[in-house]
């Protein structure tokens, strides 16, 4: 991968594009089919250390805190670990409790966020461990952490992520497997996730595929007065995600909420012109994301469903290939990437460098 643009018209089309490799490019050299497990060599975290881990604590500013969220995620469902994800902005300030049976993860693309960097700094300073998972090799953030996960995106120029976003939720995959392993996870279960892990370059290109259809979709909803993003566990921070893109890149308002809070407020904003994003993996919670639509619906809400087959009571569906539920938030994420170029292009906006935003914040 390069700076060359390859016949894209921006940076953010050509990244979006980028990630069948990038995924790719994460997962290579690291499956270890033997033992069903991945091999990352950096994490400077043994066997019997990483038994010893009661907590996961996961901090990152923006989109890196949201792979955090589904970083979390994958560590409670693969590794049985309590994890939970925070912004670095708000955690550096608060005075945190620093425990030390926890294991402290920053995210970050650029590895310079001055407000990551200098949680990890605090952490360090009371004697925390503290691993990175980051992008560029060599930055701030991966000096000062005690070891990592790389995340191997390449070069993300585009001020708006995407493939930076999708890699590091398949490192995550990749940390929370490896623990799983070390911990209770069985064999079959290990190689359920990796062959779920090997079927995303593929799966992802097949989205890709069907961007003509969400290029219509946008200039549908493009003139939206706000837009609301609903989703439920693994769901939700694909809505999170999908709700900072469209904002960042089309200056379109959007709110995220976990689609179970709708009734406890955000409901009474549902109206013809606020269409609302809908979340649906196929797990468990599926009837339930169904009733949230019928609320909308009684509501006059449209409603666009990102789901693994058509939602009779959405208005569109996005139909997104099935692959095993712990990695839908990977999956699930990259037409609403789509969404948002394509919104932010119907709209005449500058998207590679949206007004007000730095690529990356290293200042306080
Ligand atoms: C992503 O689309 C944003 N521009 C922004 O939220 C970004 O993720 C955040 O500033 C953190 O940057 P980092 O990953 O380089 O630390």
């Amino acid at each position: 991968e390069s700076y060359d643009m390859g016949g894209h018209d921006t940076y953010m089309h050509k990244e979006i594009h980028e990630q069948v490799d990038a995924v790719d490019r994460v997962l290579r050299g690291r499956i270890d089919d033997r033992f069903a497990t991945v091999r990352l060599g950096g994490l400077n975290l043994d066997a019997r250390e990483a038994r010893g881990v009661r907590r996961v604590k996961i901090l990152g500013c923006g989109s890196a805190y949201h792979t955090g969220l589904i970083g979390a995620q994958l560590i409670e469902e693969l590794a049985r670990i309590p994890a939970d994800a925070e912004p670095a902005s708000e955690f550096r300030y608060r005075n945190p409790v620093v425990d030390p049976d926890t294991l402290y993860i920053a995210v970050s693309q650029s590895g310079e966020t001055y407000d990551t960097l200098a949680a990890v700094q605090e952490l360090k300073r009371k004697g925390a461990r503290v691993l990175g998972v980051v992008n560029v090799v060599g930055s701030a953030i991966a000096r000062e952490t005690d070891g990592g996960v790389y995340v191997h995106a390449g070069p993300e120029v585009c001020v708006v992520s995407t493939k930076c976003f999708t890699n590091t939720a398949v490192a995550f995959a990749l940390l929370a497997l490896h623990l799983g392993r070390i911990r209770d996870l069985s064999v079959a279960d290990g190689k359920r996730i990796i062959a779920g892990l090997r079927k995303l370059p593929e799966q992802i290109a097949e989205v890709l595929r069907g961007e003509e259809e969400i290029e219509k979709l946008a200039a549908e909803y493009a003139n939206a007065k706000s837009m609301m993003f609903v989703g439920r566990v693994r769901g939700y921070p694909v809505a999170r995600e999908a709700s900072l893109k469209l904002k960042e890149v089309s200056y379109v308002h959007a709110e995220a909420y976990p689609a179970s809070e709708l009734k406890h407020g955000p409901l009474a904003l549902i109206e013809p012109e606020v269409p609302t994003v809908a979340v649906l993996p196929d797990d468990d919670l599926l009837e339930k994301n169904r009733a949230t639509l019928e609320e909308i619906k009684a509501r006059s809400g449209r409603i666009l469903a990102v789901a693994h087959q058509e939602q009779e009571k959405a208005d569109h569906t996005i139909v997104v290939p099935r692959n095993e539920a712990e990695l839908d938030p990977i999956l699930m994420g990259i037409p609403l990437q789509l969404l948002a170029y394509h919104t932010a292009l119907a709209l005449g906006r500058d998207i590679d460098k949206p007004r007000n935003l730095a690529k990356s914040v290293t200042v306080e």
